[in-house]
């Protein structure tokens, strides 16, 4: 199937995960995409307003992908203001099946990452989406590397489950 991995990432911990993630489904005979979103005049950490981030256009044809995997870091207890303003904008996620996860660098899920993966999931099931998985890697964990097969794994064997 086509999969879009469209993912925003400053210092490259999400982007990594989605890296991992495109190799192991590209084993499985997948076609995958995969994005780091460009920011219009480059980032800026401190800005914490979606609607003030501007995302430039998205290479990879989401309509014709069979599943979309988005990810993103923890920022300021949310989700990033980037893959906020994606989501806000993105078209065509009616009916289609979709997976998030972040990356996030406090030790508890409750930190940020619970409410991260909160708002994306909401905007995207707002829009029609069907939530198929989603994932948190704890970064500064020792079990990274395990958190991260696991989710790749967890991602692997539900695409295998997606009828087309
Ligand atoms: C401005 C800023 C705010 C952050 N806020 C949080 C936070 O609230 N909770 C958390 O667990 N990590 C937080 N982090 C850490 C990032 O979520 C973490 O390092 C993430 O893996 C970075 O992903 P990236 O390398 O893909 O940009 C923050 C990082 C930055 C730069």
């Amino acid at each position: 199937m086509k999969i879009g991995i469209i993912v925003h990432s400053m210092t490259g911990n999400t982007s990594l995960v989605a890296e991992r993630l495109k190799n192991r489904l590209e084993k499985e005979d997948h076609e995958v995409f995969m994005e780091r979103l460009k920011i219009i005049g480059g980032e800026d950490k401190n800005q914490q307003d979606a609607n003030k981030i501007g995302i430039e256009p998205l290479e990879t044809p989401l309509e014709e992908m069979d599943l979309l995997i988005f990810g993103g870091p923890v920022r300021g207890f949310q989700a990033s203001p980037a893959i906020k303003a994606l989501l806000g904008k993105v078209e065509g996620l009616e009916g289609k099946d979709t997976m998030i996860f972040v990356t996030h660098a406090f030790p508890f899920n409750w930190m940020g990452g619970n409410s991260s993966i909160k708002q994306m999931k909401s905007i995207c099931t707002d829009k029609g989406a069907n939530i198929l998985f989603t994932g948190i890697i704890d970064w500064k964990n020792s079990k990274r590397e395990m958190q991260i097969d696991s989710l790749v794994g967890s991602i692997t064997r539900k695409t295998s489950g997606i009828a087309l």
